[in-house]
């Protein structure tokens, strides 16, 4: 089967970018990205580039180069899965909020109502294909929306995971490590299963497109994204050694990350892991596992994120300590907002959690992140809702210039690896600012000794102080 129309649900850090790349791939598909949120929607089809929702390196180019031509963004979602013969469903799957399951279980009000959707206007035959992150068996549910309309329309439903960073998504996309299909062992579900593959390997060598049951695909997912969050967790387990025993965590990573078994990536200390994703995958694997009364294998992996709040907090709480045990109406410079370099994503960033943590100490905060804006920093802060939004914004200046950031403060906090921050003039920031002038690299991204030399009192995370 040949696909030659494709509809993706849901225009967001993972679909806007996924398509434009299925679209740059395949000149020959017609892809339409929609959504229900015409303000998203109005950016991606914005004439300027520059002002597409996402910031991802190299998505711009991507996007002037497909858009008009067989990349399409709209709102009109019925027409589009009307159109499709392939539909990815790549809408939000957020921890629950409300009900059983409150702050831990995935919210998958978003995808059943796609699928009540896609049932509803389908008058021929889809292959519907899971893109968002969902719990195992999923599919399931989607089997029983889709099987009973009674319009004779055939249905078959894929897993299709997507394993891209933000930050290097467009990269991640055009050379995946693997792409994972997860489809039914029936001839419909090997037919669809191929119709997939055969989109995918007009980029992908076919030796990385790897074919198993949907449940494992399924599962698969929130395993990677476990693996993953685990080695921060782990490392950041270590850094906290270091700092009371005078071992270095750079050094200790560097000494474990070239055993080949272990290897080098994901193995840097930090301030804690954000993200949309890591947080909310394990609570649902917890939680998943808990439901069907499997208690340790639920306690392991909740431990991951034990530890990755105590990272944010114990971070927060060293730079109170460091300051004489009161930040009261002291400036501290916070440094990036978004969860990693190389994104306008705040969703979970460590940021949040030490701003909040400080703002109740009463601290002044002032921030700056070159690509986030000022609205979504205290709508970040707003959302905790620890204090009124009033009193965020006495307390919470957001300025367009590290120099204007950093003027006058008690402290800086690096938050955020962005690359910038090591080119500034740290001569004259420390000149501009209160002394002892401290900093404390949330992220390690200076050379403590150099930083010394100009006169900072330095904290770097996983060194001792
Ligand atoms: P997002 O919030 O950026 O985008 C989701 C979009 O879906 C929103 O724009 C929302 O308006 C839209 N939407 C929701 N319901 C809709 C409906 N019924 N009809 C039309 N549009 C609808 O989310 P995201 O970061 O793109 O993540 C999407 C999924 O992909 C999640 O399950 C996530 O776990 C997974 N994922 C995310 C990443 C990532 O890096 N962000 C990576 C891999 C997987
Ligand atoms: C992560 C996974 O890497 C992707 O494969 C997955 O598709 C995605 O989640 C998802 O499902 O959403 P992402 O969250 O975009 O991607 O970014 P990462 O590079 O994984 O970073 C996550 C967080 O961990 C960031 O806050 C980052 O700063 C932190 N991190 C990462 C560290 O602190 N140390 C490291 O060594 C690596």
């Amino acid at each position: 089967m040949s696909i030659k129309n494709i509809c993706c649900i849901g225009a967001g850090y993972v679909g806007g970018p996924t398509m434009s790349v299925i679209a740059l791939k395949c000149p020959d598909i017609k892809v339409t990205v929609v959504d229900l949120n015409e303000k998203r929607i109005a950016a991606w089809n914005d004439e300027d580039v520059s002002n597409l929702p996402i910031y991802e390196p190299g998505l711009a180019e991507v996007v002037q180069e497909a858009r008009g031509r067989n990349l399409f963004f709209s709102t009109e979602v019925d027409k589009a899965i009307d159109e499709a013969e392939l539909i990815f469903i790549s809408v939000n799957t957020p921890t629950k909020t409300y009900g059983v399951g409150k702050g831990m279980a995935a919210d998958l009000k978003y995808i059943e109502l796609c699928a009540r959707q896609i049932a509803r206007v389908a008058t021929t035959d889809k292959i519907v294909v899971e893109k968002s992150t969902l719990p195992v068996r999923t599919a399931e549910a989607l089997q029983n929306i889709l099987h009973n309309t009674g319009k004779g329309v055939r249905f078959d439903i894929l897993s299709n995971p997507e394993f891209l960073a933000e930050g290097t998504a467009v990269q991640d996309l055009l050379n995946a490590d693997r792409v994972l299909i997860g489809g039914e062992n029936t001839l419909g579900g090997q037919k669809a299963t191929e119709a997939l593959a055969n989109i995918y390997s007009n980029w992908i060598p076919e030796e990385r497109i790897l074919r198993t049951s949907v449940w494992s695909s399924e599962l698969s997912k929130l395993t990677a994204n476990a693996f993953l969050a685990q080695r921060v967790s782990s490392i950041n387990a270590m850094s906290e050694l270091c700092e009371v025993t005078g071992a270095d965590v750079q050094e200790v990573a560097r000494a474990i990350g070239t055993d080949s078994r272990i290897g080098p990536k994901f193995l840097k200390a930090s301030v804690g892991f954000g993200g949309s994703c890591f947080q909310k995958d394990i609570l649902n694997l917890v939680y998943i596992a808990k439901s069907y009364g499997l208690n340790e294998v639920a306690d392991y992996w909740e431990q991951v994120i034990i530890m990755n709040d105590h990272q944010k907090r114990r971070f927060a709480e060293k730079i109170v300590k460091t300051l004489f045990n009161t930040v009261s109406g002291k400036k501290i410079t916070l440094l990036g907002w978004a969860f990693k370099k190389d994104t306008n994503d705040t969703r979970e960033s460590a940021a949040i959690y030490v701003a909040d943590y400080l703002l109740s100490e009463q601290a002044e905060i002032v921030i700056y992140d070159p690509k986030v804006s000022q609205e979504q920093i205290l709508a970040d802060l707003d959302y905790l809702n620890t204090r009124s939004e009033a009193e965020n914004r006495a307390l919470v200046t957001v300025v367009n210039n590290p120099m204007e950031a950093c003027d006058n403060a008690h402290a800086i906090a690096i938050m955020t690896e962005w690359d910038e921050f090591v080119n500034y003039d740290w001569k004259q920031i420390y000149n501009q600012m209160q002394k002892p002038a401290f900093i404390f690299d949330g992220r390690a991204i200076f050379v403590p000794s150099e930083m010394e030399n100009i006169g900072f009192e330095m904290y770097t995370i996983g060194l001792a102080y």
